[in-house]
């Protein structure tokens, strides 16, 4: 028991590290994104597709400049709750969690969501990751043994005072009941000897962190919090709990009695997903601390103080971001099992594909404040922005390519004119196939949209044919009458404009332009 002599002693030095550490990563090359690691005990929602979302479109921003980027996601499978989800469905908690985890990483596929680790906390080499930050901190001499009472959450796995929890009559039972005043959540009255952290130690140094780093906690009205919650001051917090009542968990190493607090071992999987403790994995260990952590108001408490105090505690730097954003709302109310409010995200993902369904979340999403999910709002944002949108670019593009052309080739830069039809074309091309109109002409429904597609693809094509059949007359010709225009229909005046008389299609018997042999 070598290990278990740095607690309890009074004279025991403390590491006293610098904030500053924050410093000596930032020029990594790459960059590093995280989403939160979500419980397994209920399946994938609305939020937890945000929250993926919106750090992978940061991932892709960052490759945007070049960057190399990775990008951690996972699910957190200990503790009680998960235990008794497992219990409840009668299957060994292993296999209740492989079936959920498996529907986050359907999540993420479904949802063109590109992660670079896929962190379980049931994974051999996170748990050896825990071990490691565990000893370290011990080492360090941040944990002592000591008696804690207190009110436990086991929805929020977290500890209550008495000044935050209140009794109210539970609506199901009539019962009195105690609950969280923040969360709302049932908690229970619990007395153990566990281990606890020196947290207490940190607050001035949390403070000092945040005020020197004005964009460490964004957005701002939860970087106020925080800072509010660090000036009410901070008490030691329990890390372990007995293992007589929680088994579900990774072991306190050296100590068979104890298993290690739930976000303790949750929070690491950050750390993990560089490869720490970084013996023999160590091509990301520049990538710690990470760029941008997103995660959800909800457990801004956990990764704006509890995180940052014991990475500063094993002297570790600190992230650079922690994006802290607001809760989706469904009627303006929380979304929540037992209200039946909570969406499907696959179901949605389905209706209205991948790309639709990001761009409404990161564009509708409540950051600062909580946003209220609509479908119909998917529904407008789809018809204004998507639709809309990128009909009047091509629109526009067809409708300026006559003029642009002539212009150029009255200056005699010829080059430059068919520059403008080409590109044109390829637009057209790309407008054509990102609309996939042969998905649409499956669906009757879509017919109003497949006809859009059609019309101005074909217009391209009928522009284009006009304005080229000066430098090839004969190909020109051919195009012309494939799309049934009529010969005082093919002059210059009609490419400035759009044809909307229906025109039968004509006969042609060759392939336009049939592939070249070179030689
Ligand atoms: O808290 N709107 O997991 P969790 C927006 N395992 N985002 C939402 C949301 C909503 N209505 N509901 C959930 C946990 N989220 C821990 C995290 S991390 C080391 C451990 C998102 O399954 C949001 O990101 O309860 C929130 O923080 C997270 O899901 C909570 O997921
Ligand atoms: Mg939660």
């Amino acid at each position: 028991m070598q290990v278990l002599k740095f607690w309890n002693t009074s004279k025991q030095k403390l590491y006293k590290p610098d904030y500053r550490l924050i410093a000596k990563c930032a020029s990594s090359t790459k960059a590093f994104v995280t989403t939160p690691i979500y419980y397994v005990n209920a399946a994938p929602h609305i939020g937890h597709l945000y929250s993926t979302v919106l750090a992978d479109t940061i991932r892709r921003n960052y490759i945007l400049h070049g960057k190399d980027v990775i990008m951690s996601t996972g699910t957190d499978e200990h503790g009680l709750k998960i235990q008794q989800a497992a219990n409840k469905r009668n299957m060994e908690p292993i296999e209740f969690c492989n079936q959920v985890s498996e529907s986050f990483k359907t999540l993420c596929k479904a949802a063109n969501v590109e992660y670079t680790s896929f962190e379980r906390t049931t994974n051999k080499h996170h748990k050896e990751a825990v071990k490691a930050l565990w000893n370290k901190l011990l080492l360090n001499g941040y944990f002592y043994k000591g008696k804690h009472e207190g009110w436990y959450s086991i929805s929020d796995e977290a500890f209550y005072t008495n000044s935050q929890v209140q009794e109210v009559i539970d609506e199901k039972t009539g019962q009195k009941i105690m609950v969280s005043i923040e969360t709302g959540q049932p908690v229970e009255w619990t007395s153990e000897e566990n281990f606890k952290f020196r947290l207490s130690a940190f607050r001035d140094r949390l403070l000092e962190w945040i005020e020197k780093n004005p964009t460490v906690i964004v957005p701002s009205n939860r970087r106020n919090e925080v800072i509010s919650l660090l000036k009410l001051g901070l008490s030691d917090l329990s890390v372990s709990r007995l293992r007589s009542r929680l088994q579900w968990g990774i072991k306190v190493p050296n100590e068979s009695e104890h298993t290690i607090y739930v976000w303790l071992d949750a929070l690491t999987n950050y750390l993990t997903a560089t490869g720490y403790p970084w013996l023999k994995d160590i091509k990301n260990k520049d990538a710690f601390p990470p760029d941008v952590q997103v995660i959800g108001k909800d457990i801004i408490r956990f990764h704006a103080i509890y995180w940052p105090a014991f990475l500063m505690a094993a002297e570790l730097p600190l992230p650079k971001q922690i994006l802290a954003h607001a809760h989706w709302t469904m009627g303006k109310q929380k979304m929540s099992k037992s209200r039946g409010n909570v969406v499907n995200p696959f179901q949605i993902i389905k209706k209205y594909g991948a790309d639709a369904v990001r761009y409404y979340l990161v564009r509708d999403g409540g950051l600062a404040d909580d946003g209220d999910y609509s479908e119909e709002m998917i529904q407008t944002r789809y018809k204004k922005d998507l639709i809309g949108q990128f009909d009047t670019m091509i629109h526009n593009q067809i409708l300026e390519t006559a003029n642009n052309f002539n212009n150029a080739f009255e200056d005699r830069e010829f080059s430059k004119a068919y520059s403008y039809v080409f590109d044109m074309i390829s637009q057209a091309n790309k407008y054509f196939s990102d609309n996939e109109p042969w998905r649409l002409a499956k669906n009757p429904e879509d017919k109003e949209r497949l006809d859009t597609i059609l019309f101005y693809s074909l217009e391209a094509c009928r522009v284009a044919g006009i304005l080229l059949q000066p430098v090839m007359p004969s190909k020109m010709a051919c195009v012309l009458t494939r799309l049934g225009v009529s010969s005082d229909k093919r002059y210059f005046k009609d490419a400035t404009q759009f044809d909307l008389t229906k025109r039968p299609l004509g006969e042609t018997d060759s392939v336009l332009f049939p592939k070249l042999t070179m030689t």
